[in-house]
């Protein structure tokens, strides 16, 4: 499970360079996004006139490196408050951008924006958008500074060590916890098909190895959610279809990573304490009998680590029948 990203940084010679020595990275190519002319050269976006920006275009393995971690890179190597202007390349091609292809990645990349924002005092330039579209640039602007060690790059050659050096140990271990977890889970739900029972271990499993703030289910019954089996403080028992995170994601049926609640319209502060959170729900046989909610004290706790391995630990409550 790949994921991708499209991160316009300045000369995309040296983006590339440095993005693509980033431990989880598992792909880069160079070209022009979110521009008008339809295959363009790259002699017409160095008019300028295109539209275009110089961007990388990146593939990742979530289980090696967090969309969090690898956007506190792309900071480390750009100017944010610089209008069309990285080093010394002027000119809209060179603006600074985090193009998204997945709707999911948005509420990160802003949250991350918002942190940025905070470090200066002026507003930031950096464009989050869709990608729109991209064109590879052509060959001899692939992995430039690998084929041409001397060739010119905005930036500092410090910056490619401290990509190489740098690693998202927090995504590592976490996800070989996960990966342990999911194996006694396995042991644990083999043969049982009572789901109350088997929430009550599953929090408790989740509790022990990963010290969430809050970790449990609300089950369907009727028309809303009702606490199930958790650990933590004492929760809101009972939850509208729609609302909230967790009703949401039944509404919806689909997993939420929310990494800041407070921007999450209509989220249900059962604490004040909590600061970000992830809702998976649970199927029984297509349908959407349970969710699992964990809360965090600290944003941005919740990752695509978190869901490829909860939303597996959620089968297991299912397939035991
Ligand atoms: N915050 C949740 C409510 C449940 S508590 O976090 C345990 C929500 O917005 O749905």
């Amino acid at each position: 499970m790949e994921k991708e990203l499209y991160l316009a940084a300045g000369c995309f010679w040296g983006a590339e360079h440095f993005l693509k020595q980033i431990e989880g990275v598992t792909f880069t190519e160079v070209g022009f996004a979110n521009g008008t002319t339809p295959n363009p050269t790259y002699q017409q976006v160095y008019t300028d006139t295109t539209g275009y920006a110089e961007t990388v275009h990146l593939r990742y393995d979530p289980l090696r490196v967090s969309l969090h971690f690898l956007l506190e890179m792309y900071f480390k190597a750009i100017d944010p408050t610089s209008l069309n202007q990285q080093g010394e390349d002027r000119g809209t091609r060179y603006r600074t951008g985090i193009y998204y292809t997945h709707p999911d990645d948005l509420p990160l990349i802003q949250y991350v924006m918002s942190v940025e924002a905070g470090k200066y005092g002026l507003p930031l330039q950096v464009e989050v958008l869709p990608l729109a579209n991209f064109y590879r640039a052509e060959d001899y602007h692939q992995d430039y500074l690998v084929n041409n060690p001397d060739g010119y790059c905005h930036l500092p050659v410090e910056l490619f060590a401290y990509a190489r050096n740098n690693r998202d140990t927090a995504t590592l271990q976490k996800c070989d916890t996960y990966s342990l977890l999911l194996r006694q889970a396995k042991t644990l739900a083999e043969g049982e098909a009572d789901l109350i029972a088997l929430m009550a271990n599953m929090s408790s499993l989740l509790h022990e190895s990963l010290h969430f703030w809050w970790t449990g289910f609300y089950r369907v019954v009727g028309e809303e959610l009702l606490l199930g089996p958790f650990q933590g403080p004492v929760a809101c028992m009972h939850i509208a279809y729609g609302r909230g995170v967790c009703g949401t994601a039944w509404k919806e049926g689909r997993t939420l990573v929310v990494p800041d609640v407070e921007a999450f319209p209509g989220h249900i502060a059962c604490s004040a304490a909590s600061r970000s959170e992830i809702v998976v729900p649970v199927r029984r046989q297509e349908k959407i009998v349970a969710v699992l909610d964990i809360d965090s004290k600290e944003y941005s706790t919740f990752d695509d680590c978190d869901r490829f391995y909860l939303e597996q630990l959620v089968t297991l409550l299912c397939s035991a029948q």
